[in-house]
């Protein structure tokens, strides 16, 4: 009799479920749902023998688990690769018409949440993992089963994985952080909520989920996407309602556009749109690079203000020695990376903005500046945010500093401080320096920690270590090769970029431009007096005098020396052309329409900086301009790899002059 009804409860509970969350139609109201709830766990609690393991009920929690086990997931779990603006989602669509001629496309909202995959068998929910990285996550089905757009039962008792992603609604974010919860966004708190041991936690919390990939369509005989997530649906997932087959570019752009403005209305919070090809062989054909599927892509929404929080503010050393503070931040994504620092510049910054420790704040970055923190949500700070204290000794060689009143900045002036010999050596094969591609900071510091970089001639030292260089982990011989080729190939720069890579004082990457063009080569800027140097225009007595003690040091003197030896070229190759422009003697093709200009006004402006305009694209061709539904000619761009602006870009490029 009573094992019946908990049957019979059970059975008009999920249905419910089902009606609210999978079709968002409600077929009974809260207060009857409430009811039916609490008959079922009276009964449970009075004949716990009759209690089942799927019953609705599981969803107040109460499971604690002592730590989380792995999980390795049978497919790995891919991430999508990501498409910034219009000629880059131009671009994909390109590359996929190489592989499939006609493509059709489902367009998706990508859900601002964390992954997750759900394990059914027999029609039961038998584990819930995260991504972790893509191929072992962490099993939290526990909480999992507390939210109740995931289906406990789903509508046949068959084997099948589902992924799509848990999230919080802003409405319950908000709710949350009024209740005295402080989490920076609801990404954050969702993926806090995930990982709670105590399942009640995670059952307060009112997570969601949207289903939005099957990952083996074949076993149940689908071959499109659109069909996955149908079928995904009728078993009793929460689809989202927003998805939407596109047949061409027109329509992808015209949907990615339309989300972009109507992205504030949504219930919670998106980060972009992804766009998968429907046709399940047309996806087979595609395939994948190492990292993400070639059928699909996510187009990100521009930069923005992101929330976060400060988990610390910490100090690092420049290669001038400058003391600059940073904060450490709780990892946040914007514009398709993921953010754990922002530079506070310097202590009055800090000072001025009243940037604490504990403190919520909002982020932005624009392209590949670094990130900053642009405002302090003080209304959100509960009191226990300490006053920020700018240090006085330098973090890596504790040296007392000496702040220097005009910049606002302290300095450690110790010369032997490793982290201002490891930031000039990164700063020496950085991209406007010598540009010695393939080096990154921590290489860097390896290399350096090792032994073998030392001072900027052991970078061409470092052919003689081959052998020992190829044994060191993570890497083998091709990429050894490349780095040394790349060394190699710098020998042959231009001298400004020699000048501003060995970072003298007061010499940016201008004034090592200014320097190089007047005086030719190194041995004229050695020789040259302080008034030769103070006699060029836009270049003053700091310059000047920081030069010619830069050259007055015996240790410098050797180290151009050994340079020399290593036949760095330390000339100025570049023709003097005080007009020259980026555009000067460069070929341009327009192609689509831009928005800003006609066609001929477009052209008169690049003709200005001494461009030329043709007409189609070859292999002579330097850049390919490509407004709204641009065709075959950036197809072919993209053929030849061709550099390809948006209007935007080329927007940019004309400010510059
Ligand atoms: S598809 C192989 N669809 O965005 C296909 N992902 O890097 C895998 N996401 O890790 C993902 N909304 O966490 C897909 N509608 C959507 C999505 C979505 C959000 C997340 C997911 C994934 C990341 C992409």
């Amino acid at each position: 009799m009573i094992e019946k009804r908990i049957d019979e409860l059970i059975k008009i509970i999920n249905q419910a479920n089902y009606d609210y969350y999978t079709l968002d139609k409600p077929t009974i109201t809260d207060q009857e749902y409430d009811r039916y709830m609490q008959e079922l766990m009276r009964l449970e609690e009075e004949n716990p023998s009759l209690k089942r393991e799927d019953s609705p009920t599981v969803r107040v929690g109460g499971q604690i688990i002592d730590a989380f086990k792995k999980v390795t997931h049978d497919v790995p779990m891919l991430s999508l690769g990501n498409v910034f603006n219009e000629s880059e989602i131009i671009g994909f669509d390109e590359r996929v018409k190489k592989v499939v001629p006609n493509p059709k496309y489902v367009c998706e909202l990508k859900i601002d949440g964390l992954s997750v995959s759900l394990l059914y068998k027999d029609g039961k929910l038998v584990r819930a993992a995260t991504r972790g990285d893509g191929v072992t996550g962490e099993d939290i089905t526990h909480n999992a089963k507390t939210i109740k757009s995931i289906p406990l039962t789903i509508k046949q008792k068959i084997d099948i994985e589902v992924r799509g992603e848990i999230y919080m609604s802003k409405k319950s974010f908000e709710k949350l952080n009024a209740s005295g919860e402080n989490f920076a966004n609801p990404r954050n708190a969702a993926a806090g909520s995930v990982r709670q041991l105590d399942s009640k936690v995670a059952a307060s919390r009112n997570l969601d989920c949207f289903i939005y990939h099957l990952p083996d369509p074949e076993d149940y005989n689908i071959y499109t996407h659109e069909d996955a997530l149908r079928f995904m649906k009728e078993l009793g997932f929460v689809t989202n309602p927003n998805n939407k087959k596109v047949n061409n570019l027109k329509e992808m752009l015209d949907y990615i556009n339309y989300w972009t403005k109507n992205r504030p209305n949504l219930p919670y919070e998106i980060d972009g749109i992804v766009i998968k090809v429907n046709d399940l062989r047309d996806q087979q054909k595609l395939g994948f690079t190492a990292r993400n599927p070639k059928w699909a892509t996510a187009y990100k929404f521009p930069a923005e203000e992101v929330l976060t929080k400060v988990k610390d503010i910490i100090f690092t050393v420049g290669r001038t020695g400058q003391v600059t503070p940073s904060a450490d931040l709780e990892p946040v994504r914007v514009m398709g990376s993921v953010i754990s620092r922002a530079t506070l510049h310097n202590e009055d910054y800090v000072v001025s903005k009243d940037i604490r420790v504990g403190d919520v704040v909002s982020i932005k970055k624009a392209g590949d500046v670094i990130p900053e923190v642009v405002r302090v949500l003080k209304e959100r700070r509960d009191g226990t945010e300490p006053e920020f204290k700018m240090t006085d000794i330098c973090p890596i060689c504790g040296e007392a500093l000496t702040r220097n009143e005009k910049e606002a900045a302290y300095y450690c002036l110790n010369p032997y401080c490793d982290a201002k010999k490891q930031e000039k050596l990164i700063h020496f094969t950085s991209r406007k320096a010598m540009n010695i591609i393939g080096f990154g900071d921590r290489i860097i510091e390896d290399f350096y920690n090792l032994g073998y970089l030392k001072d900027y001639d052991d970078f061409y030292n470092l052919k003689d270590h081959k052998q020992k260089l190829m044994e060191l982990e993570g890497f083998g011989e091709k990429s050894i090769d490349n780095l040394l080729d790349e060394i190699e190939k710098s020998k042959n720069n231009s001298l400004e970029r020699l000048l501003f890579g060995i970072s003298i004082r007061h010499v940016g990457e201008k004034t090592a431009d200014i320097l190089a063009r007047n005086f030719k080569n190194i041995d004229n800027l050695m020789k040259a007096s302080f008034e030769d140097i103070n006699d060029i225009k836009d270049i003053g007595e700091i310059i000047a005098k920081s030069v010619t003690n830069y050259f007055n040091d015996e240790e410098n003197i050797n180290l151009i020396n050994k340079l020399k030896k290593h036949n760095v070229n330390m000339s100025y190759l570049k023709e003097v052309n005080e007009n020259e422009t980026f555009f000067t003697n460069k070929t341009f093709v327009l192609t689509g329409s831009l928005e800003n200009f006609t066609r001929d006004e477009a052209k008169a402006k690049i003709e200005a900086l001494g461009g030329n305009c043709s007409g189609s694209v070859s292999k002579k061709t330097d850049v390919v301009i490509a407004g709204a539904e641009a065709g075959s000619k950036l197809k072919k761009a993209h053929d030849l790899n061709i550099t390809v602006w948006d209007e935007s870009t080329f927007i940019n490029e004309l400010s510059k002059y």
